[in-house]
């Protein structure tokens, strides 16, 4: 596991868009495993102006979501197929038909997930995940108390992550209780694994998932036995991590070498 810690979140982003340019640049048909939320927002940005500056393409790069609410049409605005449109895929060369997001209007829920696993499988596995993290440890939506062996299924949100994601819509009974989700055991088969994690909010969360026990009440934890993860933090969310200097050392080392 790499730790890069950065002042902002915007340089932190950047670091973490180089990382993908570079898969991109060696390998035009990547598969990328995309995430939503906040988080991800600024490293989208980075991304599509690296494209618009045409250093890199997306034409031949495929994509598979993490996650979609339950229930939500994908032309709802705080739908996950929504969001990736207006955020990245609106903006980029990449041909809409190969990015792919859950359907949350699936009337078969298992048979959705089967086949979107099946769909990443017959791809050739995702080359690079990008993750956030929730405040309470979790990765896609992988609540605490999922299985690390977890596959992708219908899953119930805790009422921390409903709290948190009522921000987005009008009001509370309006956020969705259920998503369709990949497992952590999904997520733990990507060949390299890209968290970001930003604001105070965040920082016993990355604590839990770097210096806590490898635990389902922290899924993000399971990253700890992924052989290529990678955290990218703002200073506020490293803030709890008693290693942060060593990690940052060792994190810039191991970006350069990537990078050269
Ligand atoms: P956020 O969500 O990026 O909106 O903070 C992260 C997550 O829940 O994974």
């Amino acid at each position: 596991m790499e730790i890069i810690v950065c002042k902002t979140k915007e340089e932190a982003s950047r670091k973490a868009a180089a990382l993908v340019a570079a898969l991109v640049k060696k390998n035009p048909k990547a598969v990328l495993g995309l995430a939503t939320g906040s988080t991800p927002i600024p490293l989208y940005k980075e991304l599509i102006a690296l494209n618009k500056a045409k250093k890199i393409s997306f034409k031949q790069v495929r994509s598979w979501n993490l996650d979609e609410y339950w229930g939500l049409p994908p032309t709802h605005d705080q739908s996950y197929r929504y969001f990736m449109d207006t955020n990245l895929f609106d903006h980029v060369d990449i041909a809409k038909k190969s990015t792919h997001v859950l359907n949350g209007l699936a009337k078969d829920a298992a048979k959705e997930c089967a086949a979107y696993e099946k769909a990443i499988k017959a791809a050739g596995g995702i080359d690079l995940q990008v993750l956030g993290i929730g405040s309470d440890g979790h990765i896609a939506f992988n609540e605490p108390g999922s299985s690390l062996a977890s596959r992708t299924r219908l899953v119930s949100l805790t009422p921390q992550t409903v709290k948190d994601n009522s921000r987005f819509f009008k009001k509370a009974a309006d956020v969705p209780r259920y998503a369709l989700s990949m497992g952590v055991g999904s997520i733990m088969e990507a060949k390299r694994v890209v968290l970001l994690a930003f604001g105070a909010n965040k920082a016993a969360a990355v604590a839990g998932a770097v210096e806590g026990g490898v635990s389902q009440f922290c899924t993000a934890s399971a990253l700890q036995m992924h052989p290529d993860a990678w955290f990218f933090c703002d200073a506020a969310a490293a803030a709890k991590l008693k290693l942060r200097k060593y990690y940052t050392v060792r994190g810039e080392e191991a970006l350069a070498r990537e990078l050269a």
